[in-house]
């Protein structure tokens, strides 16, 4: 059986972390985000295709170097082909139902229990649901009784809402789905094509789980997963290799090759590999992207630092994004392919 891993998003809502590498490969506990989904996948999930697009020689590489015990095919596309577009694409590799699964969603969904679901139902395509308590930014599902769904509505009021279910970005689909999707176009899955299978068919359903559920696609839910894996782990800091601490440290994320100087107080922050930190500096809901020096006497509070910044002595950023160098040429200044939100 095979999935297809959506991983050829921009994430420009995380830039800059994301002017240098894929969304996919932001380090989760020091782990890359994707390797959490390829860890989730069921034993019958033998071969991965990884729809790719910006970064993509970083993610081949990743998987160059890692190896899951599946097959992994990185798949090229000449450009950003939406959901839609990504799954076509990947048409050639498909022999039986597949996985589409969002690569910046970590959830505590069995993927198991949502193919038995999906053959119960003789589904022609099952999605994930989660419940939210404010539905109002998402794409909302009216599900009735036995699962099946019988429409979406995008972003609703949330008293006009038909139910508190959201798509939460996996889908099990019959190859016959790739019908419906026209070739080498930008197209959404969730927008075009659902519509027309539930439509036509009436075979569209629902698979609800309970656990957890996180869309890391701002910095901070990207903070947030940090926090929950680390609360679920019951550790208080996770520490790369090569540390050198003379400070205090506080639920944080820490990577290889980090010096922490004295009087340095670190609470609630992602610090990424090679970052020198020096004395009596206080770093507070932040990230600090690799290579980055930051000098004495500073404070950094809810900010994000890109790769290979320096921050001179008595600096103080609050609500903050530091990048000095030139954006990456053709990186889109806002999202271009909204999946689920
Ligand atoms: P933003 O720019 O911050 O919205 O992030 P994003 O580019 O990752 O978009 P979004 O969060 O909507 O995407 C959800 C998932 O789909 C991510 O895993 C993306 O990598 C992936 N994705 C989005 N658009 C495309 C696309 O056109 N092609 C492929 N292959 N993947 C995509």
């Amino acid at each position: 059986m095979e999935a297809i891993i959506l991983a050829g998003g921009f994430g420009t809502r995380l830039k800059p972390l994301t002017y240098t590498r894929a969304k996919s490969l932001l380090p989760i506990l020091n782990k890359p985000m994707i390797a959490y989904l390829i860890e989730s996948l069921p034993n019958s999930v033998d071969k991965v295709i990884l729809a790719v697009n910006y970064k993509k020689s970083q993610i081949e590489e990743y998987f160059i170097k890692n190896d899951f015990g599946k097959e992994i095919i990185v798949n090229d596309e000449p450009e950003p082909l939406g959901t839609g577009g990504a799954a076509k694409f990947a048409e050639k590799h498909i022999s039986d139902n597949f996985f589409v699964l969002n690569s910046d969603i970590i959830c505590s969904l069995n993927l198991d229990q949502m193919i038995k679901f999906h053959n119960k139902k003789k589904a022609l395509s099952t999605i994930s649901l989660w419940p939210v308590e404010n539905v109002s930014e998402f794409g909302v599902a009216d599900v009735i009784e036995n699962g099946k769904i019988i429409g979406f509505v995008e972003k609703p009021n949330q008293e006009d809402a038909p139910s508190n279910f959201i798509n939460a970005g996996a889908y099990l689909l019959e190859p016959e789905i790739l019908d419906y999707i026209e070739s080498n176009k930008f197209v959404s899955m969730e927008k075009e094509i659902f519509p027309q299978i539930i439509k036509n068919t009436g075979k569209f359903f629902g698979y609800k789980f309970e656990g957890f559920w996180m869309d890391i696609g701002r910095i901070s839910s990207y903070l947030s997963i940090n926090f929950l894996l680390m609360n679920q782990k019951k550790i208080n800091n996770i520490i790369g290799e090569n540390f050198v601490n003379k400070g205090s440290l506080k639920q944080c994320s820490i990577g290889n090759n980090v010096k922490i100087g004295e009087k340095t107080v670190i609470e609630s922050s992602i610090i990424f590999d090679n970052v020198k930190i020096c004395d009596n500096i206080v770093i507070k809901n932040s990230i600090i992207g690799k290579n980055c020096s930051i000098y004495d006497n500073s404070n950094i509070i809810n900010s994000v630092i890109g790769d290979d910044e320096t921050i001179i002595k008595e600096s103080n950023l609050n609500n903050n994004y530091i990048w000095n160098k030139p954006i990456p040429e053709g990186y889109p200044e806002k999202q271009i392919g909204n999946v689920i939100k």
